[in-house]
């Protein structure tokens, strides 16, 4: 398999985390060390970030401080998590980097693509993955899977409005569609194991 790094994307229900975790053991069935990690935490001070940025208490943050938020706990995660795990030559599983702030405070939210790309290279030196795992998925069928996960309710991001989250998957298009020498799209529907044989073959094949 070509390249260590490695970040699930996509919107709300696309099984990033499911599909993540299943990846991680499959490398290490191949005995290879892997770094489970997701965004925004990861760290102590990340995870303390998260916390902020979606509670629904308060009147939440306006567009700038939330890219920022992004961009100070990535910055943590990459410098305290990230970064080391590669230099030992663990492979770092990620669920959501960059390409999430991009879609959301980008496409979504209304910052220009070079403004959250200037964050990151402030905050995390630019850093990329090898390879980002685009899952897609219908947005009724989402919305499905959602309700059947949510019983304590959305945060303060996801229960955004379906105008946004659609704006935020055309986002995460069009970046797939830029740069596919580091995007793998694929189609989410179906159970989580033939959803995983997707992606280890998609990943395979870059090798
Ligand atoms: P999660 O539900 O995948 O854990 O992600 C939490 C929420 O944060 C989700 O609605 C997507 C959002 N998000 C951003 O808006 N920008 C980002 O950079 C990241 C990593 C997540």
């Amino acid at each position: 398999m070509n390249g260590r790094f490695i970040a699930f994307e996509g919107g709300e229900g696309a099984g990033k985390s499911t599909q993540a975790r299943l990846l991680a053991e499959a490398l290490r069935a191949r005995d290879h060390e892997v770094v489970l990690t997701r965004e925004p935490g990861g760290t102590a001070g990340a995870e303390a970030i998260r916390a902020l940025l979606l509670s629904t208490e308060g009147d939440g943050w306006g567009p700038r401080a939330e890219a920022l938020l992004f961009a100070a706990a990535r910055a943590d995660h990459v410098d305290k998590l990230i970064r080391p795990a590669l230099a030992r030559g663990a492979f770092v599983i990620c669920d959501r980097f960059l390409d999430s702030s991009r879609a959301y405070q980008g496409g979504g939210g209304g910052l220009s693509d070079a403004d959250v790309l200037t964050l990151h290279a402030i905050g995390s030196e630019g850093l990329l993955p090898d390879v980002a795992v685009l899952l897609t998925l219908a947005p009724d069928v989402a919305a499905r899977r959602l309700a059947l996960r949510d019983t304590a309710g959305a945060d303060r991001i996801g229960g955004r409005e379906a105008d946004y989250h659609a704006r935020v998957a055309a986002a995460f298009e069009r970046f797939a569609a830029e740069a596919p020498d580091r995007f793998v799209r694929i189609e989410a529907q179906g159970s989580p194991a033939e959803v995983h044989a997707r992606v280890l073959a998609a990943l395979d094949a870059r090798a």
